[in-house]
Formats: C-alpha cells, structure tokens, sequence
C-alpha cells in the first residue's frame, strides 16, 4: 500500500515547543513524516541550517517515523521530488492565517498532487514564537517553557553568544 508522506516545513530558528508539538501529532497522523528547514526570504536566520536540522534531531529522537531534512529551493518543487501528500502547517492566531492561506494556494498552484493540512496548535502555545524565544534569551529571560529541554543550553548559549558579538562589533 502507498505510503503517506507528510512535510512539516518551516525556518525552525530554533525550534519550539510548539513547533515539536505540531510535528508529534503528524506523526501519529501520517505514516512517514518529513520535517523540512527550508529558507524564509523574509527572515534573517539566527542559527545555520545544518544547526536546525541538528536541534530538530534531537528534540524528535523519540519518533520513529520522522527524519530532518534541509532543502534551499521551493517546497512545492521538494513535495512534488519525494512524492508528499500532504504539507502540514501549524496554525497559531487569525494572524497568521492570511500568509498561510497565501502559502497554501500558491503551493497549491505550484504542485496539485499535494494538499496543505492545518493543524491547530495547543492554546497554551498560541503565542509562542521562535523570534519570541530568540528575544527573550537575548534579554536574559528563561526560555525553558518555549523550547525542548534537549535544546535548552545550546539555544541558551548561542543567543548569549549573538548578544556579546553585536556588542563587541558596536564597540
Ligand atoms: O516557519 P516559517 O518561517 O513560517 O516557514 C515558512 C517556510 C519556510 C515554510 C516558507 O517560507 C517556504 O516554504 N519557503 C521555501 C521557499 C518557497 O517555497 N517559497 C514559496 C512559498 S509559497
């Protein structure tokens, strides 16, 4: 019988609890699910590409039907190349409704074969954001609600990281 692939994409910088919340419940949704980093060209990335998919890996080590991936061109050409049924999104707020609708119908337009699926997200992260997380950890705050425990000191010390750079480079 033929396998149902789902993609789960997004810039993933870094990943949340949010963000791992969506993806388990693909899994228990779909019987192969790819989690795909993939470039925002509306986003200045934080972290690198091979970063995310590393972090990825290890906040989804429990899942035996999901693997990490990393892709640089457009996600309809990607889901059309492996054959994907379905593009999973998770929706948070109204606000994020019109750019993924937008996203939706073009990829929609871009390659028919593969349909996008919403999954709502938990009400408790509705507001949770990885720019949020990333803000929160460059002013200090702790950002062990938001992000996988696996993640937490690497995500922690990558920020601090970013934050003394920019001080030195404003020096
Ligand atoms: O987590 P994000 O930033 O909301 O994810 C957006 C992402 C990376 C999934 C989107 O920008 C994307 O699909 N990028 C790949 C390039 C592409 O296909 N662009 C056209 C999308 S309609």
């Amino acid at each position: 019988m033929k396998k149902n692939i789902a993609v789960c994409p997004g810039s993933f910088d870094p990943v949340t609890v949010g963000h791992t919340d969506v993806i388990s419940r693909a899994c228990s949704l779909f019987d192969e699910v790819v989690v795909l980093v993939s470039q925002n060209s509306g986003k200045c990335a934080l972290f690198t590409s091979d970063e995310r998919v590393k972090m990825l890996e290890q906040s989804l080590k429990d899942y035996d039907n999901v693997r990490v991936e990393s892709f640089d061109g457009l996600l309809a050409d990607y889901t059309k190349k492996i054959g994907a049924a379905v593009i999973v999104k998770g929706l948070r707020a109204m606000s994020d409704f019109e750019y993924e609708f937008q996203m939706a119908l073009t990829n929609k337009r871009l390659n028919p074969a593969t349909e996008t699926v919403f999954l709502t997200t938990k009400a408790e992260n509705m507001y949770l954001s990885s720019s949020m997380v990333k803000q929160v950890a460059s002013m200090g705050g702790d950002i062990s609600p938001f992000v996988p425990p696996v993640i937490l000191k690497t995500v922690t010390e990558r920020i601090k990281k970013s934050v003394e750079t920019r001080k030195e480079e404003k020096k």
